[in-house]
């Protein structure tokens, strides 16, 4: 079984600005995958290779097998774009038939009303999308996405412009997406807690990744801070060493005060990996 997408070494020049260095990245069936990185990494010029929008300088992006941009790896994707705009006087409804149209899907009334429902806005579906909230129409935006029942979903910063309620709407929304097995990249330039939901992560920073793995490998135990009448001073190790730790200072007749555990989250390692600068 070939991975949803396998980015092996991709590289894209725009002229003289490399916007990416020689990528891998890979998603797996069923995986969420968040990639972050701050404005000018080369998310969205990735997500649109795999989409077959723009060509690659080298390396090779592969949906399900399929060389990006061929015919069989777009059927097998669905794209939701960075700056969207849907025509306003549309409902949800006849926008997603107007996509329906557009890739061909022949999955009629029964389609919209399921993706409809599962967006929440089945109760909704004859209301304009113009008089819906920015964070309400990444709801149409991702139905439009999943039209075609597509098995890999490419969402480029589907939370950027949303407040906290928005997001949860979304992280919400993935959390079902993944619920039935579509594996997901969901680019963005934040880290909310819908990058917590994430499978795994990668950090990208000026065309390179610089940093992978899940949360939680990525949010790594920093140490175990111990308060003496010595003074305080950083001991290697973990929640489970505190025992041991605190024994051993003990014993060397050290009068103990306190211990803390300090852990990094993602938010500080995504900091420390792109230097503070998010914009
Ligand atoms: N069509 C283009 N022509 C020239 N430069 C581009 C073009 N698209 C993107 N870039 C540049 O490539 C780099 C990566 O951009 P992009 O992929 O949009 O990053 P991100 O989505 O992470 O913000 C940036 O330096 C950007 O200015
Ligand atoms: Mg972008």
């Amino acid at each position: 079984m070939p991975a949803a997408l396998a980015v092996r070494g991709l590289a894209k020049r725009y002229g003289t600005v490399e916007a990416l260095g020689g990528v891998d990245l890979d998603v797996t069936e069923g995986e969420l995958v968040g990639l972050l990185g701050p404005n000018g990494a080369g998310k969205s010029t990735l997500v649109k290779i795999a989409c077959g929008l723009i060509r690659s300088s080298s390396g090779e992006a592969k949906v399900w097998g399929a060389p990006a941009g061929s015919r069989s790896a777009r059927r097998a994707l669905g794209y939701l774009a960075e700056l969207f705009r849907f025509p306003g006087w549309m409902s949800a409804d006849e926008l997603l038939t107007l996509h329906q149209r557009l890739s061909g899907s022949t999955g009629g009334e029964r389609e919209r009303t399921e993706l409809l429902e599962l967006v929440a806005l089945r109760e909704a579906r004859g209301r304009r999308v113009e008089t819906m909230s920015k964070g309400m129409q990444q709801r149409p935006g991702i139905a439009q996405a999943l039209v075609g029942t597509p098995r890999l979903l490419l969402l480029d910063e589907p939370t950027s412009a949303l407040d906290p309620v928005g997001r949860r709407t979304v992280r919400t929304l993935l959390e079902e997406l993944r619920s039935r097995g579509i594996s997901v990249l969901l680019n963005s330039h934040l880290l909310s807690e819908v990058e917590l939901v994430c499978d795994r992560v990668v950090i990208l920073l000026a065309g390179k990744v610089v940093a992978a793995g899940t949360p939680a490998e990525l949010a790594r135990a920093r140490g175990v801070e111990l308060d003496t009448d010595g003074g305080k001073r950083m001991v290697d190790g973990t929640r489970d060493d505190v025992p041991r730790i605190v024994a051993e200072a003990v014993a060397r007749g050290e009068r103990v005060y306190g211990v803390r555990v300090l852990t990094s989250t993602l938010e500080d390692v995504y900091l420390e990996a792109v230097g503070g600068e998010t914009s």
